[in-house]
């Protein structure tokens, strides 16, 4: 028997456009993973907006469809949350399998089985306010810039530079954004 590999980030696509797939208002995206980030599930609506089979998905990393564009702070941040049990909310910006890309305000936390133990994680995301992407796309491209030039500490400072200067917390900042605030 063959054992199909696991997709992740290297078979990602390197084609990558400025096609936008835009969430319906009333639609939720959801998935799971295990405790290390491979997808055990994916609702049928992630399926259409990744544009992977549901086949090609289970099993994957989440990181497959991770955005070139997004900064490695972001994900930083969603793991040190969940992994203490904390919620995540975020604006990620996802590769679909064609190239293009579609935005979501996410929702991650973890999934405890009766002993408190994490046994996955489990993620919502809705449309997020057109607001929110083109306020933050420059705040990423910052903690970006500074990730290619001075690594990903000094991206971490960046936001939390911004965070400070702005006299906000980050939970605060990504409500209001929602919020159109
Ligand atoms: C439940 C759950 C959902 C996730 N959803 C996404 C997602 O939609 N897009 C994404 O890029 N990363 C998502 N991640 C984070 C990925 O696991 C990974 O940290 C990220 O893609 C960066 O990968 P890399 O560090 O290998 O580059 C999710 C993680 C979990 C636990």
């Amino acid at each position: 028997m063959t054992v199909a590999r696991r997709l992740n980030k290297s078979d990602a696509p390197k084609n990558i456009t400025q096609d936008e797939k835009i969430m319906n208002e009333n639609d939720f995206i959801v998935s799971k993973t295990d405790t290390k980030g491979f997808i055990t599930y994916g609702n049928k609506i992630f399926v259409d907006m990744s544009g992977y089979s549901k086949d090609e998905i289970i099993g994957a990393n989440h990181n497959l469809i991770r955005h070139p564009d997004m900064p490695k702070a972001a994900f930083w941040l969603a793991w040190h949350l969940i992994q203490e049990k904390k919620e995540f909310f975020g604006f990620v910006k996802n590769l679909r399998k064609c190239g293009g890309y579609y935005w979501v305000y996410a929702y991650i936390t973890a999934d405890l089985d009766d002993k408190g133990n994490i046994r996955g994680y489990t993620s919502f995301r809705r449309k997020p306010s057109r607001s929110a992407i083109e306020t933050l796309t420059p705040i990423y491209k910052l903690l970006k810039d500074a990730e290619i030039k001075d690594g990903v500490e000094a991206s971490k400072q960046t936001l939390f530079d911004y965070l400070a200067q702005n006299n906000i917390s980050y939970e605060e900042l990504v409500v209001n954004l929602q919020a159109g605030v």
